[in-house]
């Protein structure tokens, strides 16, 4: 499946998008949440390379942003203002006023002292802005521990038991319209079943919104629909239909109601595949060491979650299995991608690949060691 003659002479470490792939994950989110009357917001944190992004937003997606970096990154992709939502814990000052200057659809506000800047901020350019409350609604999401939002120990939303005192504060504050909730419990969920108890505490939240005259025009149930990490050929595309059915069976929406979702990893995670060459193969003592010229400089994932990614030999796919660690060339031990897999017998110079980095990958790079950022390539740019 990749072009190896075209990209064995490219410089590594490089990112290399399927855009094939992603046009049809596009296709297939988009006509699974328009049969079910759902707007998509794709998160532009999962990946924000200019070209991915314009794709995106030539599908018909608007955008979730968490950071005025983001939002600028939106608009200069060419989503329109009224089709992003801006989140995040701690917006800055400078963060919403350009929000606010491009007039965005809504901000998902996660405190009091928060609503009261947005409040202050849209006061002083005459305006009002359009706010969600992004609610904690205690569910837990059963993934990982650093990508967990939901529970009540996260910093993430408003707890549940905050809810009066922030509906008590908006009813006295002049410049924040509420048109809506916001959740979302956290990143990777393969299990739909949390997604199922979010709908009921989202129909438990919009009766009680009710009973004091609110109606909620708007439910974002946020992102985190998982891709399959271990068997990416078989399953390239996420069962889309599976997890709007979900919430098609489990919340009813009302009438003039609008569904939201922001999906990021399921969107862009498998069509990008991090490409890199084997420096040396380096035999210890006790275990033999494939050593890339990538490291969690440029796939973060592996150190920072204990993510496991699929490697493949494209050199030498062949060859008999040995059990290699694979590792990078930074400086800490933490910079591993793999340990004790077994690989087609490796050699210096042979290219490697670490597949469904798509989502978390490219965006995560630093420069850590003075290390450069990856290039990126694409398949029908090749
Ligand atoms: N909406 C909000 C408010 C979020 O915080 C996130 C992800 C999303 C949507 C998109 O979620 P997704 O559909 O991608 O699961 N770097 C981690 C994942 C962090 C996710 C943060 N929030 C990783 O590499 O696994």
């Amino acid at each position: 499946m990749f072009p190896i003659e075209k990209l064995k002479d490219l410089r590594t470490p490089f990112y290399f998008y399927d855009t094939e792939l992603l046009n049809r994950t596009l296709q297939a989110a988009l006509s699974e949440a328009v049969a079910c009357g759902y707007h998509l917001h794709y998160a532009v944190k999962a990946n924000a390379n200019p070209r991915i992004l314009a794709m995106i937003q030539a599908a018909g997606f608007g955008a979730d942003c968490v950071s005025g970096g983001e939002i600028q990154a939106a608009l200069d992709a060419g989503f329109s203002a009224d089709k992003v939502v801006f989140a995040g814990v701690g917006k800055a000052d400078w963060e919403i006023n350009l929000g606010l200057d491009h007039n965005i659809f809504c901000f998902n506000v996660e405190s009091i002292p928060e609503l009261q800047v947005i409040d202050e901020l849209a006061a002083a350019k005459a305006q009002t802005a359009r706010v969600a409350l992004r609610i904690n609604p205690e569910v837990d999401a059963h993934t990982h521990a650093h990508i967990t939002t939901g529970k009540k120990e996260n910093k993430f939303g408003i707890n549940l038991d905050r809810l009066d005192a922030v509906l008590d504060t908006l009813a006295g504050l002049k410049h924040v319209q509420l048109i809506g909730l916001h959740f979302h419990i956290g990143s990777q969920l393969l299990d739909l079943e949390p997604f199922q108890l979010l709908c009921d505490r989202a129909k438990t939240l919009q009766e009680s919104l009710l009973k004091r005259g609110m109606r909620v025009e708007h439910l974002n149930f946020g992102g985190g629909l998982g891709i399959d990490y271990e068997q990416p050929d078989a399953h390239p595309i996420p069962d889309f239909k599976a997890y709007f059915k979900t919430f098609h069976d489990y919340f009813p929406v009302a009438p003039g109601q609008q569904v939201h979702f922001e999906p990021g990893r399921s969107i862009v995670g498998q069509c990008g595949t991090l490409i890199s060459k084997v420096l040396y193969v380096k035999e210890g003592s006790v275990k033999k060491f494939v050593v890339l010229d990538a490291g969690f400089t440029e796939l973060l994932r592996p150190a920072l979650y204990e993510a496991s990614h699929l490697i493949e030999n494209l050199t030498a796919p062949t060859h008999e299995k040995v059990t290699y660690d694979v590792v990078g060339p930074i400086c800490e031990s933490s910079d591993c991608f793999a340990k004790d897999i077994q690989l087609p017998q490796t050699q210096r110079g042979d290219l490697v690949a670490l597949r469904s980095a798509g989502a978390y990958g490219e965006i995560m790079a630093s420069q850590y060691n003075c290390r450069q950022l990856p290039k990126s390539y694409f398949l029908d740019l090749l």
